[in-house]
This record gives structure tokens, sequence and C-alpha cells, in this order.
């Protein structure tokens, strides 16, 4: 089949590449110049592990091309994908839909013969329908331009895996042809058994916003449980295996620790809860506030901490930052919790030096105030603390016995609860988790982190 992807960024690239994977041709165009020329050279604009592999398969088959305009895109395709971002409003809880009114405005004029528009943005319930009336209407094909709403659930650092096998696929649409015309683009996915959901367009919105919600109130929830496993004494990481036992419940996403950030979570719920005041329902998603809310505070609380752990004032102390990527497996620095909590530190006079794998570059665009090194070790260097902010697998191969030699003051903050703290105190460090249950290295009684500076 003829596809187009529109809006080539982390979403468009990856659902681009896979289309040619399974067997498409597929055209990619971006109103960004520059991130054309690069895929159109199999060159990956960011990091996202097998992506270049699938870049470099389908353009050298011949199946996957870049570049063009929107007209070039209508000529071309049968199925034309929308992969645009929607990020939140300056000044506002709420999506920005005009990039998909952009594409919409821009393509329709163009579509002469039937085809069907997929969005796989994630929109604020009630765009879909919008959009569909307003493709009819400037289409000179008339409602032979459909359209219909195809979320993606992919993961950064899982993003290939997440598209080509993924948990489900969720289409809503408003005809049987629509539904048989998707079908056929992922017949290779719905053969080896992934569920195809069938509903309408309002429903299709919905479950991508209400899964991401869902996902974030989760991490929340568990993070909320940590700030009681302090103040009584127990231990999180236990507690929440323990839960994650259950099925209903389920292990994943029940991590405690620095929290959600990143360019999905907190944007996606913060557009929920404006998208259902605007529909009445302000209450009933009041609680959405509250997740948001429980995870910033996350931050805020990890500084105090912080503070508090090297004697109540970061000023002139020099602290060392493991992970400054929104999570791991991602050069992704937006919303990125490490960062923040870099910046903050920066900001109350700590010398802060940040190491990550991937994301050093992009941080360093933003944050050039922060001071930067390409290994661990020397990002630890003379440090009177070491925190570890973004759970790279790199980061639990560290030796602590040889770390121990680089820093001024054996101390760990692990802030994502993945490190082996017994290892690392038997190497001599004060290792403290976030929600974890330590014994003070004096006394040998059960204390918890230290009060806030
Ligand atoms: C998310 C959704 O998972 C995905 O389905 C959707 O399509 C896009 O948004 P992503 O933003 O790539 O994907 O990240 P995800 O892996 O969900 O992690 C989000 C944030 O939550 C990260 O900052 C991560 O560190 C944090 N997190 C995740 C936790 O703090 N604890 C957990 O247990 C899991």
């Amino acid at each position: 089949m003829r596809i187009t992807v529109i809006g080539t960024g982390y979403l468009g690239a990856v659902h681009a590449a896979c289309m040619a994977e399974i067997g498409h041709d597929v055209l990619g165009i971006d109103t960004n110049s520059q991130r054309i020329s690069a895929l159109a050279e199999g060159r990956v604009p960011f990091f996202e592990p097998q992506l270049g592999e699938l870049l470099a398969r389908g353009l050298n088959s011949g199946k996957l091309r870049f570049g063009g305009s929107l007209a070039d895109a209508a000529a071309f395709g049968q199925v034309h994908f929308i992969c645009v971002g929607t990020p939140q409003l300056p000044e506002s809880l709420a999506a920005d839909t005009s990039g998909i009114e952009a594409v919409i405005d821009g393509l329709a004029p163009h579509l002469t013969r039937n085809c069907l528009v997929a969005g796989k943005s994630t929109v604020p319930v009630g765009t879909a329908a919008r959009m569909a009336i307003r493709l009819a209407e400037l289409a000179p094909v008339g409602r032979g331009a459909e359209l219909a709403w195809n979320p993606e659930f992919l993961r950064e650092g899982y993003a290939v895996q997440d598209t080509l096998c993924s948990d489900r696929l969720v289409a809503g649409v408003t005809s049987a042809a629509a539904d048989e015309l998707l079908r056929s683009v992922y017949a290779p996915l719905l053969e080896a058994g992934i569920p195809f959901i069938s509903t309408d367009l309002s429903t299709a919105e919905l479950v991508k916003v209400s899964a991401n919600a869902f996902l974030a109130t989760k991490i929340s929830f568990i993070n909320a449980m940590a700030d009681l496993c302090e103040a009584a004494g127990a231990d999180v990481v236990t507690l929440a295996r323990a839960m994650g036992y259950d099925d209903r419940i389920g292990s994943r996403g029940l991590s405690a620790g620095l929290g959600f950030g990143g360019g999905c979570l907190p944007k996606d719920l913060r557009a929920l809860v404006a998208r259902g005041t605007d529909l009445g329902v302000g209450d009933s998603l009041h609680f959405l506030q509250e997740i948001d809310t429980l995870n910033m505070a996350r931050r805020t609380r990890t500084v105090e901490l912080i503070s508090g752990i090297v004697g109540g004032s970061v000023q002139g102390h020099n602290v060392a930052v493991l992970g400054a990527a929104f999570k791991p497996h991602t050069d992704d620095i937006r919303d990125s919790p490490a960062l923040d909590v870099a910046v903050r530190l920066h900001r109350q006079g700590a010398h802060v030096r940040v190491h990550d794998p991937e994301a050093a570059e992009n941080a360093r665009k933003v944050f050039p105030e922060l001071d930067y090194a390409h290994a661990i070790y020397a990002a630890c260097e003379n440090a009177d603390i070491v925190l570890h902010l973004t759970d790279w697998p790199q980061y639990q191969e560290i030796d602590p016995a040889a770390l121990r030699s680089a820093v001024r003051q054996p101390r760990l903050l692990d802030a994502r609860n993945a490190l082996s703290l017994d290892r690392w105190r038997a190497d001599g460090w004060t290792a403290w988790g976030l929600g974890i249950r330590m014994a003070d290295p004096d006394t040998g009684t059960q204390v918890t982190v230290p009060a806030t500076a």
C-alpha cells in the first residue's frame, strides 16, 4: 500500500520506518527540512535503538523515501498518517492542536481521489470529529477523504518494538471501509495476533490519554507510598514488588523514585484535565491534577533531601548527577526530572557536573550553565554527593569501591531505587534511596532519609 507519514519527529520517523519494514511504500514529509535531509541520508536525528537499522533497510530497498510537499503526499498516498506534535499550550494546561489543523488545511485541497487520513498524534477528545468535517469541506473529493484516529502507544527507547509488536492497535473509524483499510495496513501485525480494537473517533482519542493518565497515576501512587514508607520506616521497593504480584496491579510502572517526565505523560495528563473541564466533568478528573502535583513535588522533595544530606545547604558543594534524559534509553530531555533537579541545585549554588550516556549534548544546549562530563568517573571527581537520577543500565555497572577513590565524600542518593544500596554501603558509601529504609551506620537503628534543610 502507498502510505504517507506527515510529521517525521519521534513518532513519525519510527512509524514511517516500521511501515516500510512491513512492506508498504512510504513517503515521509515534514516542514523541517534538516530533519528530512537527515532521514533521507539514513541518519536518525535522535537516539532510538533499532531505528537506524530499519531506516537503512527501508531506504536501501526503495520502500522508504523522505521529502516533498503536502501536494506530493496527496498525489502519492492511499493512507495518510498525521504524526505532528501536540505540545502543551503556553499559559494553559491544554494541548496545542494547531499543527494538526495546519496539516488538514494544507493537505485537503490536494485530495482529488478517495483516501484515508489517519491521525496518530495524541489529541483532546473531539479533535478528530472536528477535523473530519474540515477535511470533507476542504477536499475536492469531499467525503471521499475520510478521517480516522489511530493513536500510538510507543515508549521512547522501545519505539520500534512497541510499533511492530504493540500490545494492541486501536482504530477510531466512521465506516467499514476505513476499518478495512486500516486492518490491511496492519495486516502482518494482525496475523501475528496483535488485538485490533475498532471503535468511534472519540473513544480512540480517549484510549491514548486515559492510558497515559492511568500510567501517571500508578507512578504517583507508588511515589506517595514512598513518602509513607519513609515516614513509617518501611521499604517501598519491597512494597511495590509484593503489590506487583497481584495480576490486577502488576509490577510494571510501579517503580518509586523521582517521578515521571518526558514529552507525553505530563502534558497528556494536563490536557486531559483541561478537556474534561471544558466538557463539564472537571470534578471527576480533579484527582489527576493531584497526580501532577504529587509528581512535581518529588523533585522539590529530592532537592530538599540532598540539601539535608550535605548538611543543610548545597551552596559550594560539588554534586555529581548521573543521568540527564527523562528516562533511560533515550536522549530526550523534555521535562526531565533529572535535569530539573540538577538545575535547581545549580541555582542554589552547587557545582553540578552531569553525565548521561546519550542526552548530555541535548542537555548542554538547553542548560549550558551546568558542567558536563563524558565519563562517569570524571563527573564524580571530588563530588560531595553522587545523585543517581536516570536509571541507565550503565550505572548498575559502576564499581562503588573504585568510584569511592574519585569522590570527596562517599555519599549516594539513588533517586531511582535501581542500584544495590547494600553493595554501595558495603563499599563504604552512605547511600540513600527514596522511600527506602536504611540502618543508621553508627547506631544500627532503622532511620529514614534526613529531615529537610
Ligand atoms: C509514555 C507511555 O508509556 C507510552 O505508552 C506513550 O505512547 C507515550 O508516553 P514514554 O514517555 O516514552 O511513554 O515513557 P514511559 O516509559 O512511560 O516513562 C515515563 C516516565 O515515567 C519516565 O520519566 C520514567 O522514568 C517514569 N517512570 C516510569 C517512573 O517513574 N516509574 C515507573 O515505574 C515507570
